[in-house]
């Protein structure tokens, strides 16, 4: 795909639809099993996602966009001038450009996602909003490795991660040490990371986040299996799997599910599979963290915590770490 005129740059490193079949063949044939959450996201799926993020029990999203709106004033000085921000995903662009008004004359912008369509969107409204901005966007599964642009020697200051909405919590801690360890690696010595982490708390709120009285959630995880009946000829019959999500406390975490409503079997890419009555396939975990929990997990990512916020009420944090000693530490919080 040709890059659009307003992007500094465009790589494509089109993700695999084969990539999806092999990992929804293999988790179908797991005990128990379990389809990753990352394949959520189709054309409908990112919608129903929006929608997610603007529902009444969904805390994570308004509260996270204001402690940024709040932390902003501070973040100029943190980052220091003429940075390069790397956005991990392309949520919300209301979180990304409270990000960029906040920073110093930021040099470059790049995001990396792995919806096509979305990125680009995305980033040519920005690039056309902003002339003085070099936008890039790369078309990846951030999951795995991926190049990030050369922007050039001399202009940018520091580079600086940005991984909002807590979406590390869809990773297992030991995944989430991992990703934050590359993450490290793509900054470099005396580069940062902005990131925001669902806070533990009340399961009850945690409970409602993720099984709304509207049936959002529930459809967003139905959804799934449209995706394999459309994108891999899979047989799902939608009407005989029901969402559920609890909080596991011993876990620190919310897991989804989809419940066979009965004995059943079906189809996806020629094979077939079979579920008992009440069987699940575990379609996402969200982990959720107390602040000092994950500091100690990005301390062993080789970041150092230099400054996190929470809200009034504990609802969620945000983080700003740094890879050198090179910024001031401190371990104090403010709200
Ligand atoms: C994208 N991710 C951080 C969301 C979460 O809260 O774990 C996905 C989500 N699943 C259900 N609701 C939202």
């Amino acid at each position: 795909m040709p890059r659009p005129t307003a992007l500094a740059s465009f790589d494509d490193l089109a993700p695999e639809l084969a990539d999806f079949r092999a990992d929804v063949l293999r988790g179908l044939g797991e005990e128990p099993k379990n389809i990753p959450c990352k394949y959520f996201y189709d054309e409908r799926g990112s919608d129903l996602f929006q929608e997610i993020c603007g529902l009444p029990e969904y805390y994570p999203t308004r509260t996270e966009t204001a402690l940024l709106r709040d932390l902003a004033p501070q973040l100029g000085a943190l980052a220091g001038p003429g940075c390069f921000l790397i956005e991990y995903g392309t949520g919300s662009s209301e979180k990304m450009r409270i990000v960029l008004d906040a920073l110093d004359d930021p040099a470059a912008y790049a995001a990396v996602d792995i919806s096509r369509e979305h990125l680009l969107e995305a980033t040519t409204a920005l690039a056309e909003d902003r002339p003085g901005l070099a936008v890039h966007a790369v078309c990846a599964d951030f999951t795995q490795p991926f190049e990030v642009p050369d922007v050039g020697t001399g202009g940018p200051g520091r580079r600086i991660a940005f991984f909002p909405g807590s979406s590390l919590g869809n990773f297992t801690p030991e995944d989430s040490v991992a990703f934050l360890a590359t993450a490290a690696r793509v900054v470099g010595p005396g580069g940062a990371m902005l990131i925001g982490i669902d806070l533990k708390k009340d399961e009850k709120i945690l409970n409602a986040a993720y099984d709304d009285v509207q049936g959002v959630t529930a459809a967003f995880n139905v959804n799934l299996l449209a995706r394999v009946n459309n994108e891999l000829g899979g047989t799902f019959e939608l009407g005989a799997f029901r969402h559920h999500a609890f909080y596991d406390a011993r876990e620190g975490r919310i897991e989804m599910h989809l419940v066979s409503t009965r004995a059943q079997t079906a189809e996806v890419a020629g094979r077939t599979f079979a579920f008992a009555e009440g069987e699940t396939i575990h379609t996402e975990n969200s982990y959720k963290y107390g602040v000092d929990e994950f500091r100690d997990l990005a301390r062993r990512a080789g970041f150092t915590p230099v400054k996190a916020w929470t809200d009034a009420r504990d609802l969620f944090s945000v983080h700003y770490l740094s890879v050198a000693d090179q910024a001031p530490t401190d371990e104090g919080m403010s709200s």
